[in-house]
This record gives C-alpha cells, sequence and structure tokens, in this order.
C-alpha cells in the first residue's frame, strides 16, 4: 500500500457520487461479425441507483468478460456512456483488468473463499486449502482492489461520497482512504457475515486485512443487524478493536467506523407492472397449463451452494412419500438459473439438483403428472410468471445475505402465496412473523412446512400475504440507496 500512498493524484475528478461494483449494469455480448451487443442488468443497485439525480455520478465496475472487456477497451477510459453505449443515463467506468488477475480474484477469492466464509459453505475436513496458490489468487484480488481504488480516485471530485459494494472490494476503501482522505466512503456488504469461529479460517494476515480495508470507511452497510454484528464481532476477537454494539460503532487504531443496518426490500412498482406484460401472461399460461388446478410450490434462485436447492427438493421429496393426499395434487415448480460456472462445486451442485428431480418425477409422475417442473436456463418473464401463480414459496437458504425472492413473491402472485422461509435468510428479520419458519438443514421439518403452506385457509393466506408485502416492500431500492447516501452526510 504504501507504493500507492506515495503516488497520491490530485483530486481532480468531478464525479460528487460514486458507485463501485463487481457486476456493473451491463454487460456485452460479442456477435460473430464482431459487432457488441449491449445488456442492461436487473437489481437493488440497478434501481436503487436510478434514485441519484445527479448526471456527473459515475458508476465503476469491472469487464466480467471478453466482450465487456472490448467494450471497455474502446471506450475512453473505460468511460462506456462516453463511448455512446446506452446505459440508461448514467456515467458507467467498465475496468479492463487483465483476465488472469480478474479470474484469480472473482473465482478464486471472492467466490471460493470469502463467499464461502460468510455462507459457512466449506467442507471443513478437505477444505479450505491455503497454499502458493491461494497465496497467488490473493495477490491478484489485492491488485483487482487497487485497480478499482485508483480509478475511484481519478474520477472523484473533492468530498465526494463513493459507495462500495460487497466482498468483492473489501480492500478498496481502506485504499482508497489513504489515496483520498477527503472523500467520505461507504462500503456495503450484501451478503451474511461469517462469525468468529468460522471467520478466523482464513490466514491470520487475510483475515485482518478484509477487516481493515472495510474499517477504512466511514460507514460499513448490512442488510441486518445479525451481519453487522458478527462484523463487529469479528474486529473485537481478531483486531482488538472496541465494539459498541449499542451504537454499532468499531472504533480501531483510533478511527471509528458506524456500522449501518439497511434491508433492501422489493421494487414494488416495477414487479407489479412488469409482471403484467404480454411476455409474462404468455409464459403464465403455458405453467398454468402444465399445472391444470393443482397447488404449486414455486422457487426461484442462482444455482447457488447457499440457496440449498437440493435440500429443498429432498423435503418436497418426503412429502410426497409420506403424505399421499398430495399425489397428482401439486406441481413443484423450481427455477435455478445458471450461474458461477467456472467454478466446478457450481457445476457439479447443478448436476445434483438435476438427478435429483429426475428421481422425483421417475418415482412420482404419472401420464397426466409431472410433480416436478425444473428449469435451469434464464428466463425473467418465466420467473415472474411462476411468482404470479405460487401458492407456496420456498426459500430455504443455508445463510443468504437478504434473499430477495422470499420479497418478491409475496408482492407479486395473484392469489397470495403462503410462504415457507428459512430462519438463516437476512429476510427472516422482517418476514419470519407472517412466514413458516425452518430450520434449512432439516429436510423433515421442511417438508411439514410446506405441507402446512398448502393447508393454509385461504383468509388467513391472504392476510399473512398482504402483510408480507407490505413488509417486504418497506425500504424501495431507491430509498435503500438514498437512505446510505444520507447518512454517510
Ligand atoms: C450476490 C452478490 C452480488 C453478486 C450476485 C450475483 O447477490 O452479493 O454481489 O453480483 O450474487 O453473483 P455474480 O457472481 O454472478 O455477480
Amino acid at each position: 500500500m504504501a507504493d500507492l500512498a506515495t503516488e497520491r493524484p490530485d483530486p481532480s475528478g468531478s464525479a460528487p457520487i460514486l458507485v463501485a461494483s463487481n457486476r456493473g449494469p451491463v454487460s456485452f455480448t460479442s456477435e460473430d461479425d464482431g459487432t457488441l451487443t449491449l445488456r442492461r442488468g436487473g437489481g437493488g443497485l440497478v434501481s436503487g441507483l436510478s434514485a441519484i439525480e445527479d448526471p456527473n455520478a459515475v458508476w465503476v465496475c469491472a469487464a466480467l468478460s471478453e466482450a465487456d472487456r472490448t467494450a471497455a477497451r474502446q471506450a475512453p477510459d473505460g468511460r462506456l456512456d462516453l463511448a455512446g453505449h446506452d446505459v440508461g443515463g448514467q456515467a458507467v467506468r467498465m475496468l479492463d483488468i487483465d483476465p488472469g488477475t480478474f479470474a484469480r480474484a472473482y473465482n478464486g477469492i471472492a467466490n471460493s473463499t470469502l463467499w464461502f466464509v460468510h455462507h459457512l459453505l466449506y467442507d471443513t475436513p478437505t477444505s479450505p486449502v491455503f497454499d502458493e496458490r491461494f497465496r497467488r489468487e490473493w495477490e491478484s484480488y489485492g491488485a483487482y482492489n487497487t485497480a478499482f481504488t485508483e480509478a475511484l480516485a481519478a474520477e472523484a471530485a473533492p468530498g465526494a461520497a463513493v459507495l462500495v459494494q460487497d466482498y468483492h472490494l473489501s480492500l478498496v476503501p481502506g485504499r482508497l482512504r489513504e489515496l483520498r482522505p477527503d472523500l467520505r466512503i461507504g462500503h456495503f456488504s450484501h451478503t451474511p457475515w461469517a462469525p468468529p469461529e468460522y471467520y478466523r479460517l482464513l490466514p491470520d494476515d487475510v483475515a485482518a486485512e478484509v477487516l481493515t480495508g472495510i474499517l477504512g470507511a466511514d460507514r460499513a452497510g448490512f442488510l441486518t443487524r445479525r451481519w453487522a454484528l458478527a462484523f463487529a464481532d469479528c474486529c473485537e476477537a481478531l483486531l482488538g478493536a472496541e465494539v459498541d454494539r449499542a451504537a454499532l460503532t468499531v472504533t480501531y487504531r483510533g478511527r471509528t467506523t458506524a456500522l449501518g443496518v439497511h434491508g433492501l426490500g422489493a421494487d414494488a412498482d416495477f414487479l407489479r407492472e412488469r409482471a403484467h406484460r404480454p411476455d409474462v401472461d404468455a409464459r403464465l399460461a403455458t405453467l398454468r397449463e402444465a399445472v391444470g388446478e393443482r397447488r404449486t410450490v414455486v422457487r426461484v434462485d442462482r444455482t447457488e451452494l447457499s440457496k440449498n436447492i437440493v435440500r429443498g427438493l429432498l423435503a418436497y421429496r418426503h412429502l410426497l412419500r409420506t403424505r399421499p393426499e398430495w399425489l397428482d395434487r401439486v406441481v413443484h415448480i423450481a427455477f435455478a438459473y445458471p450461474s458461477r460456472h467456472d467454478l466446478p462445486e457450481y457445476r457439479e451442485y447443478t448436476a445434483a439438483v438435476q438427478r435429483i428431480a429426475h428421481e422425483i418425477n421417475d418415482e412420482f409422475g404419472t401420464s397426466t403428472w409431472q410433480p416436478l417442473i425444473l428449469h435451469v436456463n434464464d428466463d425473467f418473464p418465466r420467473s415472474l410468471a411462476a411468482y404470479r401463480l405460487a401458492d407456496v414459496a420456498l426459500v430455504n437458504p443455508i445463510r443468504d445475505g437478504m434473499n430477495l425472492v422470499a420479497k418478491e413473491i409475496p408482492v407479486v402472485s395473484d392469489q397470495g402465496c403462503a410462504l415457507v422461509l428459512s430462519r438463516e435468510a437476512g429476510a427472516f428479520a422482517e418476514l419470519a412473523e407472517d412466514a413458516i419458519t425452518v430450520n434449512p438443514f432439516d429436510v423433515i421439518a421442511t417438508a411439514d412446512a410446506l405441507h402446512r403452506a398448502l393447508t393454509m385457509p385461504a383468509g388467513e393466506r391472504a392476510d399473512r400475504t398482504k402483510r408480507l408485502a407490505a413488509a417486504a416492500t418497506a425500504l424501495p431500492p431507491q430509498q435503500w440507496f438514498l437512505d446510505q447516501l444520507t447518512a454517510l452526510g
């Protein structure tokens, strides 16, 4: 970090507000003739950022593919908006980071290490192993964080507010503060935070650097109080930092970082409008035909280890095995769209999901009833159609920062839905009262919860759905974002 401090640039940028995240608001694909096609992504950050009216705000993100890299290289300083791309009225600077460095940082550290730690995903008898390869990945993670730091330092106007997102960029706040002490820096974790006993699996120096990196921010934001306190516990246990749990502050080496809790909610206006467009109606008709008069249990996830899809399927199988009254009377709609397929664990997990789904259809299916409809490709309008059709929503993650699906289905479902919800999802903090809550590891309890949800009286279901939807939309993405900006001062 010393080399950064000696190259201190003039604070010459013009952006008063900046956002930094690994995944940006747009991505590119390259056609056979070499032309680039731009796609706008969705998600809370994209809609949250639309609240900013300042035309000079800049979003700094990484190029994630070869097509992204080409687009970034062709744009002046990676500024896609200046290259004439329609990035939705925002200024977007896409960083063309060396592909090897990017892969080691993103796959090796962010997704195989920090994600695994915070979601408690390791099979500890065999992993993790922190060896030379890990050290190379860690070095690349440092270089990748430095690339973001330098871009932010160059774009930021004096005194600007910088909102750094997630575990990919945990070293940025500390490094940026060294380069630009004039900035107001926020960091936001969209994941859970690990408890100290698990967090200290990381090599000591790495564990400390991640914590002090985030403590470089003026505010460190989390989705729930539980994750904010876990972070504070780690700072206390590993760094000896002083923690004030009532005020939610961490003081380390004379500086105090405020912890903030901002429970991102569903975007009701967007969802309700989008879920009633013709492409969704068409998919709804197809699903209705397959389901007939039967009840539905719906889940929609990335094919993500922490989402616990396999145990969800085992619970459904247990339900059909032990409560034959549901045979031919229910259909489980499970959409698991592809994610992080560079990691072998994710490819194997997808295969396991498909295998168990086949087994269930083989065991119970008849010529007129397919008990399980599984899709492992991405189709957003089809997901919304499934939301509308849901009698029961199944959200059973092992551990999850928030889980927006738990918030979206009650908002969109046509007839109201009963929510089966893991007590380890961040959404539990806001939705527990009107959900049927489960221990995600207990397949039998999850099957019982599905049965309870499927038999919930219509009036109770409607009342609960109304309250779930109200709680789920209490903090819409734009307000979520503005609150953080305001809190930064
Ligand atoms: C989680 C993370 C996000 C990430 C998303 C999708 O929600 O908190 O930062 O963008 O997963 O994962 P991906 O690796 O595809 O960006």
